[in-house]
């Protein structure tokens, strides 16, 4: 006999009915209050442990073990579930005039001209669904259906990790309700929706349009084990039927009630004064929006006040106390009004629509890219479609789809330049490119690209150098090439019709401040092809000066992790062209620009950390912060001081701080002091 099974019965049962403890408490300290207090992996850990002590003992499986939550067998078809109190809808509010109407048409019928308090909370584009608990236990969910009736959807809602099956009694605390039901929106997160959809193509199912239908179609699965496979988040943000002693006064009390009771409540949640204070978080989300982790598609403003909630009362379907503040759309129609060509910087030549101005997501958009030929064939885009434009994040605009019922048969079909639209050369396609080139190198529209990106901020960094002024510098002849940059003087600028004198000073000093430049910035700044800022940092690393690079063959430069064939041979071509060469030397000789070498050379790694955004928050045990900022940074990676979107990932230690709340907000990932110390280690 090993020691292991030396436990007897009662450790056996202790050790688990402690697990399960602990994993319910650390469920709510995740989903609940938004402020785990453990790892993923350490969570992980303990449902393991979990998990194999039942299989020795699997006579002490109880039916509340959280193990349970996906060993439900397949409902024939769902029941109907009755919703004691019924669950209302929302009127909507398009713009912030109508939330100023309903603020108006609130206060009348509260007969006061004082500010109401409200809670805006965001509006999650989910599927709703209720809850039934009794004296604190789970004992049915149901969706929304007409309001009166919905589907029973019970057994997969039980495989949802962040519903609980039974509400957290805390001491002290009001005891239990006797029949309580909450309301909340079911959703997955933009990042789980991708993988599952990747999930589903690589086995050859049909991705889901969006994560809202992802949702819908996972929570009405007939078999609750494939509902349990899939990442269902719920949020709770109202409550119906309540028996038990009533306390609350406030809806927001309700929602802090939610937490305790381990009822997961979005932490965005915010009390507001006066309707002023709700339309300013709405704007604030317009722009936050896309960085969230789920999608929203506008905010819920209602009135904190249950009593005043209860006298202003309800419509047929919705309530005169809350209103739904939606945002304007993502992808919105319009129409095609003329399809021109843009020329860019290395000749390439992008058609772009030009179209009837839309608002997309609170911005307006007047032209969308259409990519190239290939696209727009297969995409069958016309002058004069009725078409989808979307926008998301960063990413410039484009056309998703043509509306092909609504062609009149006016439209006119697209065709492909064959002069540069801005100088009138040649325009060829190469066999293996998907785009169109001006073959002229000094094509204007090519020039000006190419010192609006030298000017750019990753590049020179040079303020007050935006695409109009280089147009106008070119156009009116003051600059011919980058180089003459280094040649302006006050008398060039100074005639120049609405260009004041302090703006000129500006843009010279500006100027004059490039001159001093690191090389990696100078490198990425000449427009190499395939040369972003990763590569020219990669470059500058390894190779320590601009003379190394300038007389690397390629296969020295392919040397460099990270760069392939197709980047080597561009470099060098880059610098075998004695056009390029000469202007190399204008600017590192005659012009004075002081190139500044990195100051130690030394290939980068191209693992895991290479090319990543790192912030480190709290205090880590095994090293201090410099030092893990130093051991990261030589394997490449970049360290910052605050999280925005574009960071990769957050290392949080001890009592990190406000980084790992907005890391949490914008779905960042979060690595705990193990998983930073492997991934160092491992990642030589
Ligand atoms: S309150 C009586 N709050 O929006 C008021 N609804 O028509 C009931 N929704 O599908 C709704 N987030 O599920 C409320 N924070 C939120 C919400 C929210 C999403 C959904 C709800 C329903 C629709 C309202």
């Amino acid at each position: 006999m090993t020691d292991r099974l030396m436990l007897d019965d009662e450790d056996v049962l202790s050790r688990l009915s402690e697990l399960r403890r602990l994993i319910d408490y650390h469920n709510q300290r995740y989903y609940a209050l938004d402020d785990p207090q453990i790892s993923d992996a350490q969570y992980d850990n303990l449902f393991r442990q979990l998990v194999d002590l039942e299989k020795e003992h699997p006579e002490l499986i109880t039916a509340d073990s959280p193990t349970q939550r996906v060993g439900f067998a397949p409902v024939e078809k769902f029941l109907a579930f009755h919703h004691d109190t019924p669950l209302l809808s929302l009127e909507n509010a398009m713009n912030i005039e109508e939330a100023v109407e309903f603020d108006r048409r609130v206060r009348k019928i509260l007969s006061t001209q004082a500010q109401i308090d409200y809670v805006a909370e965001l509006k999650m584009d989910g599927l709703a669904i209720e809850l039934v608990y009794e004296n604190g236990s789970l004992v049915g969910a149901g969706t929304r259906g007409d309001g009166f009736t919905g589907e029973d959807v019970s057994t997969n809602v039980r495989t949802i990790r962040a519903a609980p099956w039974r509400l957290l009694s805390n001491p002290g605390a009001n005891p239990l309700p006797a029949k309580l039901a909450v309301r909340g929106e079911v959703f997955i997160e933009k990042r789980d929706f991708e993988k599952l959809n990747e999930q589903r193509s690589s086995r050859g199912e049909a991705p889901f349009a969006n994560p809202r239908n992802a949702a819908a179609g996972s929570l009405r699965q007939i078999d609750p084990a494939v509902t349990a496979s899939r990442p269902l988040r719920v949020f709770f943000y109202g409550m119906g039927t309540f028996e038990g002693q009533e306390v609350f006064t406030t809806h927001y009390a309700i929602l802090e009630q939610f937490k305790l009771w381990g009822l997961p409540v979005n932490p965005q949640s915010r009390l507001c004064k006066g309707i002023g204070e709700a339309i300013s978080f709405f704007e604030q989300l317009v722009e936050r929006r896309e960085y969230l982790p789920y999608e929203i598609d506008g905010v819920v403003i209602k009135v904190n006040d249950l009593s005043a909630q209860r006298l202003l009362g309800e419509k047929s379907r919705s309530p005169r106390w809350a209103i739904a503040l939606k945002f304007s759309p993502y992808q919105v129609q319009t129409h095609v009004e003329d399809i021109r060509f843009n020329v860019g910087r290395t000749g390439i030549i992008t058609p772009v629509a030009i179209l009837n101005p839309v608002l997309v997501g609170g911005v307006t958009v007047k032209r969308a890219t259409l990519h190239n030929e290939d696209e727009i064939a297969r995409k069958d885009i016309r002058i004069g479609d009725a078409v989808l434009v979307h926008r998301a994040g960063d990413v410039i605009p484009e056309v998703a789809e043509v509306i092909t019922s609504k062609r009149t048969g006016k439209e006119i079909a697209f065709r492909m330049v064959s002069l540069c639209p801005a100088c009138g050369a040649t325009v060829v396609r190469l066999a293996e490119e998907a785009f169109h080139r001006c073959v002229n190198r000094n094509c204007p529209a090519q020039i000006k690209g190419a010192i609006v990106h030298f000017a750019s901020r990753d590049a020179m960094d040079i303020t007050g150098l935006g695409d109009k002024t280089v147009s106008r510098f070119i156009d009116q002849n003051i600059i011919r090439n980058v180089s003459d940059l280094y040649r302006l003087r006050m008398d060039n600028l100074e005639n120049l019709a609405g260009f004041g004198k302090k703006s000129a000073q500006n843009l010279l000093e500006s100027i004059e401040a490039s001159k001093h430049v690191v090389l990696s910035r100078f490198l990425y700044s000449l427009g190499i092809s395939h040369v972003g800022t990763f590569v020219a940092d990669l470059l500058a690393n390894s190779f320590g000066s601009l003379q190394n690079i300038r007389s690397a063959s390629i296969e020295e430069l392919q040397k460099t992790r990270g760069i392939g064939e197709k980047v080597a041979t561009a470099i060098a071509a880059y610098f075998s062209n004695p056009e390029n060469t000469h202007l190399v030397d204008e600017l590192t000789g005659e012009l004075g620009l002081n190139i500044q070498n990195p100051q130690s050379a030394q290939p980068l790694a191209s693992g895991f950390w290479s090319g990543k955004t790192v912030v480190f928050t709290g205090s880590l045990s095994a090293m201090s912060r410099q030092e893990a900022a130093r051991a990261v940074s030589a394997k490449g990676a970049r360290v910052t001081e605050s999280v925005s979107a574009k960071t990769d990932l957050v290392v949080a230690g001890v009592a990190p701080g406000s980084k790992l709340d907005k890391a949490r907000t914008l779905g960042v990932k979060v690595l705990d002091e193990d998983q930073f110390v492997t991934l160092v280690t491992a990642d030589s």
